[in-house]
């Protein structure tokens, strides 16, 4: 499946261009296999985008979202039904080798403290909780938010908060690869390996939408 423009898109479309790419890197280029890891899916929908991608080549996988009609239709798989964070106590931190974060790119309501959260960005925290020695993260950057998204909005204070940045409507992807790498590195003391970018998705000829994935080791 080749790269799309949303903006061009009718009706159904294939949007698993950016996590089959990045499964082709983890096993071709980072020579990993996969086959028997065990997985966690933070927002696996009805996993035609990318979870059920994940599935064919993992031994065991958890799959939690908000959507206990969309997460029914993914077969051989744990399902965890919930507000993800209630999710994570659920699964009571199991641990895992893969963590796959599909979040809304967006603000997006939770039941914890104020009721929201943006992006990804509250559940970084949670990541060193959910594996042992060593695991593979794979989540969204979106670089350029299309839309009606303006600086005076919510989820623009909650990207230049995160990032430490004074605009967030277009950010640089080489700059939050190496925000990641210190985040880890600085906050939590754990080191990052391999660490590779995959444009996901495009929006008027503009990548807005790529694939982290990153090595963890601690
Ligand atoms: C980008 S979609 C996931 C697509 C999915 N990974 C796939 O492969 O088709 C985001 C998902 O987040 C879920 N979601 C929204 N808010 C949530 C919350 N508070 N807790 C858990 N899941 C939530 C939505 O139901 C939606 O399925």
């Amino acid at each position: 499946m080749a790269l799309i423009d949303i903006s061009e898109q009718k009706g159904d479309i294939d949007r698993s261009h950016g996590i089959v790419e990045s499964l082709k890197i983890i096993k071709d280029q980072w020579k990993i296999d996969m086959s028997e890891m065990n997985a966690l899916d933070m927002f696996a929908g009805d996993g035609t985008w990318c979870t059920n991608n994940i599935k064919e080549e993992v031994a065991s996988m958890t799959c939690c979202d908000i959507d206990p009609n969309k997460l029914a239709k993914i077969e051989g798989v744990k399902r965890v039904s919930g507000d993800i964070f209630d999710c994570l106590d659920h699964i009571n931190f199991q641990k895992f080798d893969l963590i796959h974060i599909d979040n809304p790119s967006s603000i997006w309501k939770t039941n914890v403290d104020d009721g929201y959260a943006a992006e990804y960005f509250r559940l970084l925290n949670y990541v060193p909780r959910l594996f042992e020695e060593k695991c593979i993260v794979i989540h969204n950057l979106n670089t350029a938010p299309y839309g009606e998204y303006t600086e005076d909005s919510l989820w623009a204070q909650e990207r230049r908060e995160f990032y430490g940045v004074e605009q967030s409507g277009l950010l640089n992807v080489n700059d939050l690869v190496e925000f990641h790498k210190q985040y880890y590195a600085n906050f939590h003391k754990i080191e990052v390996g391999n660490i590779t970018v995959v444009p996901r998705e495009m929006y008027e000829g503009i990548i807005y939408w790529w694939n982290i994935i990153y090595e963890l080791k601690k």
